[in-house]
């Protein structure tokens, strides 16, 4: 007999990309050589001075004990630097940084530092889906806001200012924006900030793809904020080192959010493998044009999503930042989610239908970048030798 799961669980399932990896693995046994364009994992190597940093690390007898909860001075002090150069935002390293295995954690610790069971969250719609179902998974409500193609993929501050807002505590904002590709600019971070003043709303800002195929210069949005009175930044090593699997990301607060968050932080986890601390130090120091040769290669796969869409006759915009390809489906196909398992199943192509994201994704999919350009010229071929069956 098993006994029946918390309350909490009701209404919040497996992650899609659980599951839906495990579908892949399964296919991939059955001999089908799935090519994965779902998830934003990276497939590059992190820095050779990062793995560099990490090997030597690891071969000391010093670095495999607990670490401190809050990391090493080292690695905050080195995050306080990144922001300076990165963003021009001056972070005290000794109280407004809190290193965290990943920001998506973070997205948890924030959360349960700030939400009361019943307090209400705003959520973008379409959105990164952890928000909405951290926040169900703590008792607080999350409310939807509407993003749309037609303002950019901005919140409508019009639409929200008329919204009933008792209860709301914290919005949740990530630009540039996934799964949309939308970027940010000075006025959107004005607005959000002057919002969260105003309405005494805490605007959480995740943070983790300002440097992927972004133009100069890259935003924070404790610019907005400089003495981080209403907002907080959750950033991410995972995008712009490619250090997905090392579990690297980080709060830049106010000192007494850092505190809640470590409060509850230090309760959960033991602290972050010192040889990836070492490795994210140098990793902070990549010099810029590690960074454009990245950019340089997601640059020209993006050219073969394009063909990818132009062939499926999704539409997009060319205007698009960050680690995908969100595209819109045309009119002829009507369930937008079958038709990305059937494309799974008879192509061996995988693509994120975006629904996942939202109810105002369900007429879009959305690309990866994180695949060779062999792989991505594959999946031409396979869509269109489908495309070709189907029509015969
Ligand atoms: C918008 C957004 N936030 C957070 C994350 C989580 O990143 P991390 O790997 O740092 O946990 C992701 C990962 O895909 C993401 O897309």
């Amino acid at each position: 007999m098993i006994l029946p799961g918390a309350d909490r669980l009701q209404g919040v399932g497996e992650y899609y990309f659980s599951q839906k990896l495990e579908q892949i693995r399964l296919l991939n046994i059955a001999g089908r050589k799935v090519i994965n364009l779902g998830i934003g994992s990276p497939d590059m190597l992190p820095s050779p001075q990062t793995l560099s940093a990490a090997i030597t690390a690891i071969q000391s007898d010093e670095s495999h004990g607990y670490a401190s909860y809050r990391s090493t001075p080292g690695l905050r002090e080195a995050i306080a630097k990144w922001y300076q150069s990165t963003y021009d935002v001056a972070v005290d390293f000794e109280r407004e940084v809190l290193p965290l295995l990943g920001s998506k954690e973070g997205i948890l610790y924030v959360s349960m530092a700030f939400l009361n069971p019943g307090d209400k969250v705003l959520i973008p719609n379409p959105g990164y889906p952890a928000y909405a179902s951290i926040s169900h998974l703590i008792g607080a409500k999350a409310i939807p806001y509407n993003l749309c193609e037609n303002r950019n993929w901005w919140p409508d501050f019009e639409a929200l200012e008329k919204s009933d807002l008792s209860g709301v505590k914290m919005m949740w904002v990530n630009y540039p924006h996934m799964p949309t590709g939308a970027s940010a600019a000075p006025e959107l971070f004005e607005k959000l900030i002057a919002f969260g003043m105003r309405h005494k709303i805490l605007i959480a800002h995740d943070n983790p793809y300002s440097l992927v195929l972004n133009p100069d210069p890259p935003l924070s949005l404790l610019s907005f904020d400089p003495k981080r009175e209403i907002s907080l930044e959750l950033n991410s090593f995972s995008k712009s080192f490619n250090m997905a699997g090392w579990r690297v990301g980080m709060l830049i607060a106010h000192a007494e959010v850092v505190n809640r968050c470590l409060q509850v932080k230090s309760n959960v986890d033991s602290g972050m493998f010192l040889p990836v601390q070492s490795a994210a130090v140098q990793a902070l120091a990549n010099p810029q044009s590690w960074h454009e040769a990245r950019n340089f290669v997601y640059q020209q796969r993006r050219r073969l999503v394009y063909r990818i869409f132009d062939l499926l006759k999704f539409t997009y915009s060319r205007e698009q930042v960050g680690l995908f390809v969100w595209a819109k489906a045309p009119d002829e196909i009507k369930d937008v989610q079958a038709f990305v398992d059937q494309l799974l199943l008879k192509a061996g192509v995988f693509l994120t239908p975006g629904f996942i994201f939202g109810t105002l994704g369900a007429r879009y999919a959305r690309c990866s970048l994180c695949a060779s350009e062999e792989q991505l010229k594959e999946s031409i071929q396979r869509l269109e030798n489908y495309l070709e069956a189907s029509l015969s």
